[in-house]
């Protein structure tokens, strides 16, 4: 295989799904997160087929016979930059969340149970079982407040060779999720990348790990990678709503997180679930649901979410805690589906 000059956008790109766009005229860089440009474009995907958020002909997620994580989960979390505490807890029980079955329904069990329903050329099932291992934390930044794609693979690198507690070198089951601070930026956040997912390449990290980059947009870009508890200034009249853990960047990389994890248990090494032609940009089972929360979501729209008695907007419950978390593509019914969907 020619090694790319940087990984491809496997990416929690934009909140607008643009997917008609996409499978239509194959890969689109310049994506604007919201609002879809083509107001009425998701009008003709969606439009025959209104019972079911994402539904589509159009779309032909397709298996490619590589590996997908069958065997238990575990997340190293490397925290890059000035993370405080609290923040921390948030994503760990999110991350822990996701096999917690005594949540109260909707729950992230329930959400991570369309993911478990894909399967390896074997008929093994993706693995219920997800749970947060060591963390590594970079607090000084070892690789500059900005990082290319490239050098995110040098900041995991680092991670797993650090002189005290590297990180376990786990190739089979092991999922790298760096997490940069607010004052990070990495190549294409914000223009129309909030995160992306790859392998790092033997040549830098010395081992193939699958690995995730998700980044805390707060100061830079809230409405364009945490939206809808941001919205961006250039559209008028939309409103914000409330985030369900009292923190804008935070709860907004949740859903983010979620993408990735779910499309690194499907797609670890780019050879397994995604549609589209290109496996230099394929399209995964998260990138097809983008910007969809619940029932009737699709285009500009997120679909119907849940309203806390304090006022915050979630879709789903974990541990202790509640979260908003984009719906995943479901390849036994043909469209997105989550664990708050309304029965029609
Ligand atoms: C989208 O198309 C429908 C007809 O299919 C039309 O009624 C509607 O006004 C259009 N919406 C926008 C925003 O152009
Ligand atoms: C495993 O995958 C198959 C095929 O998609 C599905 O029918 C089954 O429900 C899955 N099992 C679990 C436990 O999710
Ligand atoms: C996988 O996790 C489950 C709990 O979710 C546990 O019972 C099982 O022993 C684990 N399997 C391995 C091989 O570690």
């Amino acid at each position: 295989m020619i090694m790319p000059p940087a990984p491809p956008l496997t990416a929690a790109k934009t909140l607008a799904p643009l997917l008609l766009l996409l499978i239509l005229t194959g890969p689109v860089f310049c994506w604007r997160p919201w609002p879809t440009t083509k107001p009425n474009s998701t009008d003709i995907l969606y439009g025959g087929s209104k019972r079911y958020e994402g539904s589509s002909e159009f779309v032909h997620l397709k298996y490619h016979m590589g590996p997908v994580l069958t065997a238990n989960i575990t997340v190293y979390p490397i925290w890059y930059g000035t993370w405080q505490p609290s923040h921390k807890r948030i994503i760990r029980e999110f991350i822990s969340s996701i096999s917690a079955a005594d949540s109260k329904p909707p729950s992230v069990a329930g959400w991570w149970r369309t993911v478990q329903q894909y399967t390896d050329q074997t008929g093994d099932n993706i693995t219920r079982s997800v749970r947060v291992g060591e963390e590594k934390n970079d607090r000084f930044y070892s690789h500059g407040k900005s990082l290319t794609r490239l050098s995110v693979q040098s900041v995991i690198k680092s991670a797993v060779s650090a002189a005290t507690r590297p990180l376990p070198v786990n190739p089979k089951s092991g999922v790298y999720l760096l997490l940069t601070s607010d004052d990070v930026h990495v190549q294409d956040f914000c223009n129309n990348i909030c995160g992306f997912h790859y392998f790092t390449f033997p040549s830098i990290v010395g081992y193939t790990l699958p690995y995730a980059w998700v980044g805390n947009s707060a100061k830079m870009c809230p409405g364009v990678c945490a939206y809808p508890f941001a919205v961006p200034e250039y559209i008028p009249g939309l409103t914000a709503v409330k985030s369900p853990n009292g923190d804008v960047g935070v709860d907004g990389m949740i859903s983010v997180i979620a993408h990735e994890i779910a499309e690194l248990a499907t797609n670890p090494l780019v050879n397994a679930w995604y549609a589209g032609g290109d496996p230099v940009f394929p399209v995964e089972i998260a990138d097809l649901c983008e910007g969809i929360y619940g029932t009737g979501g699709g285009g500009s729209y997120t679909g119907q979410m849940l309203n806390g008695r304090d006022g915050a907007t979630y879709n789903m419950n974990g541990i202790r805690r509640r979260f908003l978390v984009q719906w995943v593509w479901n390849h036994l019914l043909n469209y997105c589906t989550g664990p708050n969907a309304l029965d029609h």
